[in-house]
């Protein structure tokens, strides 16, 4: 993806490259007919919070671009993804992107046995908002395993101390959805893109978390 986005090319085209890569190491792209969902992968540009359907919209200079790619190999899923930059971006674009990597960073640092998922969304919550940024709270993280999204929820605020107690064994996701201006999403005639009411950009990373017994294991690492 890293060397592949770039002004000019279309968000189809990174579908197709998601969906033929996928196929090739004999896995199924979970988004692909996932409740009526019509694609491979979902791209979600700049003030597109999640959900973007690859279409013939063409990538331009500065454009934040999310790729959120989930596989399903020998029946179990992993669901991960990555904002990236397209060309060279503003300084609002790179604010956001870093808060929202941060973001992931510092969540998956509370992610180990006896802490909460309610430490884990504080931490990032807390984060968002010293840097000005807001969290978007209709969406959250989810356990994952043997279907696309199983409990736990976990919500990227919270209270410390309180909600589910993390244990070795659970797998989950992390993906923080961040929005420069206000946390207010709109979703789109198509059901699917949601996009920030105040138009504002927004950034996310997610990875697919196992609780160790001393912390956690990405089972879908990159760096942060
Ligand atoms: N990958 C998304 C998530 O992180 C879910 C996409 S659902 C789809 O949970 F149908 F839009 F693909
Ligand atoms: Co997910
Ligand atoms: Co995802």
């Amino acid at each position: 993806m890293e060397s592949f986005i770039k002004p000019g090319i279309t968000t189809n085209d990174i579908n197709t490259l998601v969906h033929d890569f996928t196929l090739k190491n004999n896995a199924t792209p979970a988004p692909l007919n996932y409740r009526g969902y019509p694609k491979s992968t979902c791209v979600s540009v700049n003030e597109v919070i999640c959900h973007g359907i690859p279409s013939n919209r063409v990538i331009e200079d500065g454009d934040i671009v999310n790729v959120d790619v989930t596989s399903i190999l020998d029946g179990y899923y992993a669901d991960a993804n990555k904002t990236y930059f397209a060309g060279t971006p503003a300084n609002g674009a790179k604010k956001i992107v870093d808060v929202s990597r941060q973001c992931l960073k510092i969540g998956m640092e509370k992610v180990f046995p006896g802490n909460t998922l309610g430490d884990v969304g504080w931490a990032i919550q807390n984060y968002a908002e010293s840097n000005g940024c807001s969290v978007v709270r209709e969406f959250v993280g989810h356990g994952v395993g043997f279907s696309f999204h199983e409990a736990p929820q976990v919500p990227h605020y919270g209270r410390r101390g309180e909600g589910v107690v993390l244990v070795p064994g659970m797998i989950f996701t992390v993906e923080p959805m961040i929005n420069m201006g206000k946390k207010d999403i709109l979703i789109l005639k198509d059901k699917w893109t949601a996009v920030t009411k105040d138009n504002s950009l927004s950034a996310q990373f997610e990875q697919t978390v196992l609780v160790t017994p001393d912390g956690c294991e990405s089972l879908t690492p990159y760096d942060l």
